[in-house]
């Protein structure tokens, strides 16, 4: 390939001032401009006497392969996207047809891609400050995307409690999208959740909307917006979306002392390295909860509120519950123990939380294939042994309770409880049948201090 090169430009949201020195100096460089014709009227001022291609909406790959051809003729292409190339733009595109054309960094075309404010932080300029805390983006296109991945991220980000940024949340024909982002926002977030609807961004039809998450698809949305959702700590005040950085979890007041229990640059009591003993205390003031009570009160995974109580020692236990996990790979062994414990619940549960308990004799549970089977007159239980990743043997007021078949993600596929605690939950006594594994070791106590 020649020396040609492209240059890959985000153009900002679309005013000059908010264009970088770089973008400019690319454009000015090149002798082909080619992009979208709205992103070219944006550089209208810059590309006197230079070819330029305009292309229309559908017509991406064209754009990437015409860059492709100029720069093997040697010459020098700016190929131009809106806010930053790199965010839903023509950077990943232009890669993929390059790579596929056997083109390799350093041999012949010079690729530069220069980095643009993407339409998130310009909107988010324009609006205060929603994105002082955790964010993601989410592109409600469906043109080259499944609707099931889009429905999946939507989720998990409304889940994990994401500021949320909706890129392409609606055109003429995808008008739907956004009502169906919206009902899925609406399983895990509040109805009052502050959104900012912001159209056209540093443009002449900037239009700025204040709304909520019930609301926010009965206002004016189009293919220039972009849908900014608060996080449930994300208010509006003065006309100002703001998200709290987390300062009212350490400090009483903005200026004021450090809460009892904090210190100023460590963490939290509730960071990586003090939240188990909280949940240890949650467990002392409440000894009836059930474990999975306790996980799902955290929002924790049941094998973290073992690992928790794993770690308990003399000053700082965990109120009626004792647990040991044992060495990865056990799980054999664990279930051929569990089997000579008599009489039995088998709990398991489905996604939805549908709890089954199940009576039988450790004996009756038979191995076949990848299946975990106890089938009588009364019912048929298949378990997926395959599944199993790790066991937990867990006790209450120092007697053997039961044993936790845990999955990769640290939830519980199924478990054995004892019917009577009739044995002392003892670990020289399980040792002797099994190897046990330490819990986690908790982390050097030497902290950095926070460089914030
Ligand atoms: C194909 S994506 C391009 C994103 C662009 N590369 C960026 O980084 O901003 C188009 C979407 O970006 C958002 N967008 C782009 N420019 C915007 C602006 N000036 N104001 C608000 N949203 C904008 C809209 O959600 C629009 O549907």
């Amino acid at each position: 390939m020649s020396n040609g090169k492209i240059f890959l430009v985000g153009l900002g949201p679309g005013s000059e001032s908010h264009m970088s020195i770089r973008a400019r100096e690319a454009i000015a460089q090149s002798d082909t401009i080619i992009g979208y014709s709205t992103y070219i009227k944006l550089v209208k001022d810059l590309i006197d006497g230079k070819e330029v291609i305009r292309k229309g909406m559908t017509e991406e790959l064209d754009r990437c392969y015409e860059a492709l051809e100029r720069a093997q003729q040697g010459k020098i292409v700016a190929l131009v996207s809106s806010g930053d190339t790199g965010i839903y733009g023509m950077a990943g595109p232009t890669y993929e047809v390059l790579l596929q054309a056997g083109w390799k960094p350093g041999n012949g075309i010079e690729v530069e891609v220069v980095p643009g404010s993407s339409a998130i932080n310009s909107c988010a300029a324009l609006v205060g400050a929603p994105l002082t805390h955790d964010f993601c983006s989410i592109s409600l296109s469906d043109l080259l995307t499944p609707w099931p991945v889009i429905a999946r991220r939507l989720e998990a980000a409304a889940r994990a409690d994401f500021v949320v940024a909706l890129y392409n949340p609606k055109s003429g024909r995808r008008t739907q999208q956004i009502v169906e982002a919206q009902r899925i926002m609406l399983l895990h977030r509040r109805a009052d959740t502050p959104v900012a609807l912001v159209k056209s961004a540093y443009r002449p039809r900037q239009n700025i909307q204040f709304t909520t998450l019930e609301h926010m698809a009965d206002h004016d949305i189009g293919m220039l917006t972009t849908v900014l959702i608060g996080n449930s700590n994300t208010f509006l005040r003065e006309g100002l979306m703001v998200t709290p950085r987390g300062y009212a979890n350490k400090y009483e007041t903005m200026r004021g002392e450090v809460l009892s229990g904090e210190q100023a640059g460590r963490s939290l009591s509730m960071g990586l390295l003090g939240w188990k003993s909280y949940v240890r205390g949650y467990l002392r003031d409440n000894p009836e909860v059930t474990l999975n009570e306790v996980a799902r009160h955290f929002d924790a995974p049941v094998g973290e509120i073992l690992a928790a109580i794993a770690e308990a020692n003399s000053d700082d236990d965990a109120g009626i519950y004792q647990a040991i996990a044992a060495a990865p790979s056990q799980q054999d062994k664990a279930l051929e123990l569990a089997r000579q414990w008599g009489k039995l619940r088998g709990v398991a549960r489905s996604s939805n939380d549908a709890v089954v308990e199940m009576l039988f004799s450790g004996a009756d549970l038979e191995r076949k294939g990848e299946r975990l089977n106890v089938i009588n007159d009364h019912f048929h239980l298949h378990i997926p042994w395959h599944k199993v990743h790790q066991a937990w043997f867990t006790g209450r007021d120092n007697m053997l309770h039961g044993v936790y078949f845990l999955d990769e993600q640290r939830t519980p596929v199924f478990s054995l409880l004892l019917r009577t605690l009739d044995r002392p939950f003892d670990r020289e006594a399980l040792a002797q049948h099994i190897e046990l594994i330490e819990c986690p070791p908790v982390l050097a106590v030497a902290e950095a201090a926070n460089d914030e």
